[in-house]
């Protein structure tokens, strides 16, 4: 009897620090989501000049690739779900929940109304959205008809605040810099392009490649000599046709069916800007 209930005590003792351990970090991670940070004087004026829709609506769907996430028609989507990491929802953009501030938080500084982040919202690549630009993409958002459509909201699971707090799971409004969100006044078009369409984002900050995680492909080197034996021309079949100069066809990870979209000139500013960057 005596011998049983030390190998009880001897196998339980571990299980109970592993549990205490786990509860411990699961309070941490929840902590560290729940912190505000302050939002007074961030965001746009509510008060400003109107958007243009059209400029917006090819923003959407082309440099800024909302789409991806929100659905083409700005419905929204499920992302994620399963028991382990949690629920992440892209919202229904439609219906016109939004003002010029609270869409400005969410779009630029990654938080919400009550300036907590979001997760998985790409916000990082699009503080460096002009004011002209959000205001575009706010008008097409709010021209958009009302989808009717009833989605639950992002909920984490344990798992998921785990990734957070690991900082396996994106939460841009950690990573930007809030008191300096919109375009740097000396950027290049191309800069600006390669910023707000999210090349930096996956490929790195230098844009010498980086790990997506274990689901998905690498994105490779692309700036700097990294495409020293490509030609301009190859550099927009890829980004037109998804085709490599070797025939490879990219994975649809790298979002170049938005991609395809841009014109003769953008392509070209985006080529001068990645062979720039040091
Ligand atoms: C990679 C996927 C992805 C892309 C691309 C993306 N979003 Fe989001 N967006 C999300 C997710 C996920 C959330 C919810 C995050 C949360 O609840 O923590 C979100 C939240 C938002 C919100 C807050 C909405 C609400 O009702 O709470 C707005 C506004 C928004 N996105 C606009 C945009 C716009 C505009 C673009 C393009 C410039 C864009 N998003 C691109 C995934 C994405
Ligand atoms: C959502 C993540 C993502 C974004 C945003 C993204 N890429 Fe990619 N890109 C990838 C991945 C992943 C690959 C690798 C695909 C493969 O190997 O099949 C890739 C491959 C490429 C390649 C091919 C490189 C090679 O050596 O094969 C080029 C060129 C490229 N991307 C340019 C860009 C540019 C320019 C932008 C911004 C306008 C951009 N990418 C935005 C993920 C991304």
């Amino acid at each position: 009897m005596r011998r049983t209930h030390r190998w009880i005590l001897a196998l339980a003792s571990p299980i109970v620090l592993v549990v205490a351990g786990a509860v411990t970090l699961d309070i941490w991670a929840r902590s560290h989501l729940a912190a505000r940070l302050p939002i007074d004087d961030l965001t746009l004026a509510d008060e400003g000049p109107p958007g243009d829709v059209e400029a917006g609506r090819r923003l959407y769907q082309t440099v800024a690739n909302c789409q991806e996430c929100h659905g083409p028609e700005g419905a929204g989507s499920l992302t994620i779900d399963d028991g382990f990491v949690g629920r992440l929802v892209a919202p229904d953009l439609t219906g016109g929940g939004h003002t010029p501030a609270s869409f400005d938080l969410a779009v630029r500084h990654g938080l919400d109304p009550d300036g907590r982040p979001l997760v998985l919202m790409p916000s990082d690549g699009y503080a460096a959205l002009s004011d002209k630009d959000l205001r575009d993409l706010l008008a097409y958002v709010q021209s958009l008809p009302p989808s009717g459509r009833k989605l639950p909201r992002s909920a984490l699971g344990i798992g998921g605040r785990q990734l957070v707090l690991w900082g396996q799971l994106h939460v841009p409004a950690y990573l930007i810099d809030h008191d300096q969100v919109g375009a740097p006044s000396d950027a290049s078009a191309g800069e600006y392009l390669a910023r707000v369409s999210g090349c930096y984002g996956c490929h790195g900050d230098d844009l010498q490649g980086r790990s997506l995680g274990p689901t998905l492909p690498p994105a490779p080197p692309i700036g700097g000599d990294a495409l020293d034996s490509w030609s301009e021309a190859d550099f927009q079949r890829a980004l037109r046709e998804g085709i490599r100069p070797d025939g490879r066809a990219l994975d649809p990870t790298m979002p170049w069916p938005a991609l395809s979209r841009l014109d003769d000139d953008e392509v070209a500013d985006l080529w001068h800007a990645i062979r720039n960057v040091r």
